[in-house]
Formats: structure tokens, sequence, C-alpha cells
């Protein structure tokens, strides 16, 4: 027999969703695929599912009230059972947990345990809840939250509530949930080790270009596709140095990380460091010009009149230069950004820059480009063959980018 969760230790927190009753079906479909399994519940929780039930199923105590003076023997229980699990599954997961989650709040045992899982391990969330509750715009903004820090959310599933109603926040069956998480736990396994020993570049983020002393051209670049490169390159096993230009996203842990302001400040970090690099991946939205004369003050209005005109230098390409300087080991990763005929404009770029590969999204499309947490991306090998994606959070790109990266080498 196959067993696909042979010897993971899950930790499957149940909040307060009426689809908790599907919870001891899950435990005993984890079992089945030979986890060991603990629980942990909301107080609500137990109002729809009981302790004794899942305690049963589980062939382990539960968790319920952190003050519990059985949990207290060995102290810190919430710090031995996060280091203790291989993964962290929430399902179902009510609108308030979810909120709670986003804003780091420790109020129960659940969610001290979400607050003390190790960066590594992987949180998975399985939202269930009324169609309007989900679709709510403060719903939705906590799930982003979320996953900006790193959880992975599973949208619920469309059919009968338990109102009555028909929509989307039905919990997916216990078989489904099972597979969607072994699916996860094997891609990080085949990932995690596959760029140890090999050394990432990554270029994130705007560039700011000065006009005067307060003054610059910028662009609408968030920084968060090459932050969840970063990421996902680290989570490979590589060694990662980022170079971004500015933007507001905490520095990831065990990433180098380089700030700089304009292009020609990238341009010198990448010239200094590309060549000690098995990878570069160009993921930021480098200004093309930059002001010829930047004042050393403030420009005044009174001095310049109705019209202003600025004249503009060409800044150096950055990508085009790391392609006619690479050697024969290095491989490069560049970013299209086009507003109409993406795939051939992609594929002109890939060989005017000499990249071995280049993510492609729209300008101009919904749930694509700058600032927002989803994009939509067309991978393109080098000889031209491309791979359409569905709208996917950026952590999610990231994962598909370093996966074809991967397969670089
Ligand atoms: O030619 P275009 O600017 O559209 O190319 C986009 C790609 O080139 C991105 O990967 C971007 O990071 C990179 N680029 C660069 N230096 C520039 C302009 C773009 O590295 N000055």
């Amino acid at each position: 027999m196959n067993l696909s969760l042979k010897g993971k230790r899950i930790l499957l927190g149940i909040t307060g969703s009426i689809a908790a009753y599907k919870a001891p079906f899950l435990v005993r479909e984890f079992i089945k695929q030979g986890a060991e399994v603990r629980v942990i519940m909301t107080e609500s929780a137990s109002k729809f599912v009981t302790e004794l039930t899942l305690q049963n199923v589980s062939k382990n105590d539960v968790v319920t009230d952190m003050f519990d003076k059985t949990l207290q023997e060995n102290g810190s229980w919430h710090i031995h059972l996060a280091h203790w699990c291989d993964c962290f599954v929430i399902a179902p997961c009510s609108a308030n947990s979810l909120a709670k989650i986003a804003h780091g709040f420790a109020d129960n045992a659940l969610m001290a345990l979400v607050l003390a899982l190790p960066k590594e391990k992987p949180l998975y969330i399985f939202p269930a809840m009324d169609t309007d509750m989900w679709l709510h715009k403060v719903t939705q903004k906590n799930c982003n939250t979320i996953v900006m820090h790193g959880g992975a959310i599973f949208p619920p599933d469309s059919g009968e509530l338990a109102s009555g109603m028909v929509g989307e926040g039905r919990l997916p069956e216990p078989s489904d949930i099972v597979s969607k998480i072994t699916d996860d736990l094997l891609s990080r396994k085949s990932l995690k080790s596959f760029l140890k020993g090999k050394k990432v570049l990554i270029t994130a983020g705007p560039t700011y270009e000065r006009l005067d002393a307060v003054r610059f051209i910028g662009n609408f670049s968030s920084g968060k596709m090459g932050f969840a490169l970063a990421e996902e390159a680290l989570n490979s096993g590589a060694e990662v140095t980022l170079i971004t230009g500015p933007v507001h996203i905490d520095t990831i842990i065990g990433v180098h990380r380089i700030d700089v302001q304009s292009a020609e400040e990238m341009f010198e970090q990448v010239c200094n460091n590309f060549s000690h690099y098995d990878l570069a991946i160009f993921s930021a939205a480098v200004a093309d010009y930059t002001p010829k004369n930047p004042l050393e003050e403030k420009m005044k209005k009174e001095n310049t009149g109705e019209e202003l005109t600025i004249t503009l230098k060409k800044n150096p390409d950055i990508l085009a230069w790391a392609g006619k300087t690479k050697s024969e080991h290095q491989r490069i990763i560049g970013f299209a950004l086009e507003t109409d005929n993406e795939i051939e404009e992609g594929k002109a770029k890939m060989k005017r820059k000499n990249c071995d590969m280049i993510i492609i999204n729209k300008a101009n499309a919904p749930n694509s480009g700058f600032g927002g947490d989803i994009n939509t991306i067309t991978i393109m090998a080098k000889d031209g063959e491309y791979k359409h994606y569905q709208p996917l959070t950026k952590k999610e790109c990231a994962k598909e980018i370093i996966t074809k990266a991967i397969q670089l080498f």
C-alpha cells in the first residue's frame, strides 16, 4: 500500500465553522495515509464536534484550553507542539480565526500555535464559511495578509452550504484536503535541496531616479515578486543575494539584502556581484531613463515657469549587460512586462538580452503586474516554448519559476 503521508506529523487545528463536523473524517484520512495527528481546537469548534471524538480518532489528547493543567507539565507546550509537527493544517478555518491569524492574535491555544510555528514549517489553511463572509473584502484582505506572511490558503469549494444557500464557502472533502497537502509537502521535499550549493542573485522593486534634492521619477513596482523569488530560492537550498530598489517589505531572514535607489546603483551592485553567481533573476522594474542633470538643491517653481522640460538620458540595461557578460555555467532569467503582443515581445526580448528563460506578464490586465499579491505569468523557455498560468499569488508564481529554473542546471 502506498502511504502518501507515512511518518508525517500533522497538527490539525479546528475552528468554529459548521464544517468542523468533517474534521474527524479528515483525521482518519490523514491516519490512513500513514500520518500521526494531534488536534487542537478552538472553544467554538468544540460546539460543533466533541473533543472526545477527536481524541478517539486521533488517538492523542486534544488541546482546547491553553491553560489546561495537564499541558503545563513540561512548560511551553505550544513551542514543543509547533516544533514536533511537519505542518500545521487548519481545517475548517472560520472568518474569525482568519482575521486573528492575519493580525497575530494569540488569545487561544490554536492562535498561539500559529505564532509559534517555525518559519520553515508549512501552514495550510482551509477556510469554510458562508459565501458573503468569504467574499467580504475584509476576509479577502486577511487572506492576502496571511499569504504575504508565508501561509498557504486553499480557497473553499463551491456548492451547497449549511444555510441551504449555494455558493463558495464549502470545506473541500477530506480526501481532497489530504491530496492537496500531500502534493505540496512532496513538492517542497523535492525542491528542498535542488539549488543546494548554487548562488542566486535577484533584482527586485522599482528604481528611483533623482530629479532634485527631494524628487524622483519612479514606478509602482512593490518588489513583492522579487522577494517571493528570493524566499523560494532560499527554500530550495540556494545562497541568495537580493538587490532591491526602495520597497516596504521586511528583509527575509537568510537572504543577503543590498538596498539601492537608482538604476545606476543597481547596475553597480550587479556588476560587482554577478560573476560569483550561478543564476540571476532580474525582476526589478528598472527605469529606462534618468534625469541627465539632477539638481543638488530643490527645484523652485518660481525659477522654472509654466512649463518644465527635463532632459533624460538612458540608463544601463542591466539584464542585457548580464546576457552579454555571462559565462557558460551561468543562467539568467528576465521579466517582460508587456501591454500587447506579449508572446512575440517576450520572445524578442529573450533573444535580444540573451536570457535562458523569460517571465512574461501583462501590464494592463487584472491580477497581473505591479503592486498586488496576484500575478498572471507565462513562463517562456529559451527555445520559445511557453506555458500560461492562471492567476496565482506571487508566492505561487515564485514556486513555479524556481521549479523551472532548477531545470536550467
Ligand atoms: O526591456 P525591458 O525593460 O522591458 O526588459 C525588462 C527586463 O529587463 C526585466 O527583467 C528588467 O529587470 C530588466 N531590465 C534591466 N535593466 C534595465 C531595464 C530592464 O535589468 N535598465
